[in-house]
């Protein structure tokens, strides 16, 4: 069979990448540092280690190009990675593109999704410390479904505050994540003094991912027993992700292919992170890759926010950090992809972006659907609405080829399956999905109240 044959690159276990990536390695300008957000001096690790784990503030504010995966990470890893790049024959066809697509299928983990990569090792490097306990938020709950399942893997109670509108619209995440054992409550909840605020404010607020950080950091910092974990945004995080874009070179080399461009959704940026930054050392040395993240236009922290200094949260108890935002008060309207509406972009994501290695374009839910649909059709994975957002993307790309009449490599992450997510595509398929853009007296508005720095 000839490689452009070729529907599965199935790379073999012991092929599986032992060490993660850290961009900070590589990057023309380093990160500027995270600030106190009381006293705006920059943060030593010592001042993070009332919320999390010693070895992720090492791995956070670490510059070394590669870190050993530890054993027992890479042992749970094999469950389900390496994980399948696929060619979508099935969709080149439906575009009659010349354009080559392939996609790297991260529902394939027991979650369904990319965030068990980072749920994992977040766990263990707290058990490790003799952690009993970890809080965290969720949006989707893609990430607390995640966390759920790690903790239960080495021992330590799980307590998920899940975002309001997100906790009654997808009761089934919630179940997923008590099976697995934790406790799931909608934030704001009565059980934080920043959720007891924000539902004196306003009772019937839906929540926002920003409110949710400040309750689950709120929690940790208040007992011995608990650190918090963050399921993106952070450099462990992005590098805990790295594995998907090692892999993925790997499995191109299988194919004697390369891509044109690299294509990830952008919530806090770590899936994009995960497939995008292993491709910076090869465009360092001139490769022409481009490296495309691709947000919602409800919520478009690159495309129109500013990079800034900012709280990653609405109750002032996360660092500042800088970071491409549309300012911390901003409440995304309420789309279906629940997992890209946050304020920030990871500050690493935004940093390359500034310096103008990364791209990034902004796109509308109903176009997102109608990819997921296209795509649905001819490949046969209903996507969640987040990753949508890359097919969206890969799709047009392709059509431009098409219309070009050039052939490209486009290479997407396929973050997650959707299949907790149908009534947001019933939804869709009764017509009743809007089109929402942020407007700019919103954006105006919301950026007066970044902290002066
Ligand atoms: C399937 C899926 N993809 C993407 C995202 C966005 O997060 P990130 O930008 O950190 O990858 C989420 C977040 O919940 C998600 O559930």
């Amino acid at each position: 069979m000839s490689r452009d044959e070729l529907t599965k690159i199935i790379l073999p276990e012991d092929k599986l990448p032992k060490f993660w990536y850290n961009v900070q390695a590589d990057m023309p300008t380093p990160l500027a540092p995270p600030l106190n957000p009381v006293t705006k001096e920059p943060l030593g690790p010592a001042d993070l280690a009332p919320i999390f784990a010693d070895e992720l503030i090492a791995q956070e504010v670490s510059t070394e190009r590669f870190i050993e995966i530890p054993r027992e990470v890479h042992e749970e890893y094999k469950k389900w990675r390496p994980s399948p790049l696929f060619r979508a024959h099935g969709l080149e066809k439906a575009l009659d593109t010349p354009c080559k697509i392939y996609y790297k299928y991260e529902g394939v983990s027991p979650v369904g999704s990319h965030k068990l990569n980072s749920a994992i090792p977040q766990a263990f490097f707290n058990k490790i410390q003799g952690i009993k306990r970890i809080s965290t938020e969720t949006g989707a709950g893609q990430w607390g479904t995640a966390l759920s399942l790690a903790c239960k893997m080495y021992g330590i109670e799980a307590m998920v505050y899940m975002v309001r509108v997100s906790y009654n619209q997808k009761p089934y995440r919630r179940i997923f994540m008590e099976m697995y054992g934790a406790t799931c409550v909608p934030s704001p909840s009565p059980l934080t003094e920043s959720g007891r605020k924000a539902l004196a404010e306003n009772p019937d607020t839906p929540g926002t991912l920003g409110l949710a950080i400040s309750e689950a950091v709120e929690d940790a910092v208040g007992r011995e027993d608990t650190k918090y974990s963050l399921g993106s945004v952070l450099n462990h995080v992005c590098m805990h992700q790295s594995i998907i874009g090692q892999e993925v070179k790997l499995q191109m080399e299988m194919a004697d292919d390369y891509p044109d461009v690299v294509i990830g959704c952008c919530g806090g940026g770590s899936n994009f992170a995960g497939i995008a930054f292993p491709f910076i050392p090869d465009k360092l040395k001139g490769k022409k890759v481009r490296l495309l993240g691709v947000e919602p236009a409800a919520c478009p922290s690159l495309t129109r926010g500013v990079f800034a200094y900012d709280l990653g949260d609405v109750a002032g108890f996360t660092p500042l950090l800088k970071m491409q935002t549309l300012g911390h008060n901003f409440v995304p309207p309420g789309i279906h992809a629940g997992g890209l509406r946050y304020h920030g972009e990871s500050p690493l994501v935004s940093q390359l972006f500034n310096d103008g290695l990364i791209e990034a374009k902004a796109v509308m839910q109903n176009d997102c659907f109608s990819a997921a649909q296209i795509f649905a059709q001819s490949e046969g994975i209903i996507p969640a609405p987040e990753s949508s957002h890359a097919i969206r993307a890969a799709i047009d790309e392709a059509l431009k080829g098409k219309e070009e009449g050039v052939s490209r490599t486009i290479v997407f992450n396929l973050s997650g399956h959707g299949h907790l997510d149908l009534a947001a595509y019933d939804n869709y398929l009764s017509g009743k999905t809007e089109d929402i853009e942020f407007p700019e007296e919103a954006l105006q508005e919301s950026l007066k109240t970044l902290p002066q720095v």
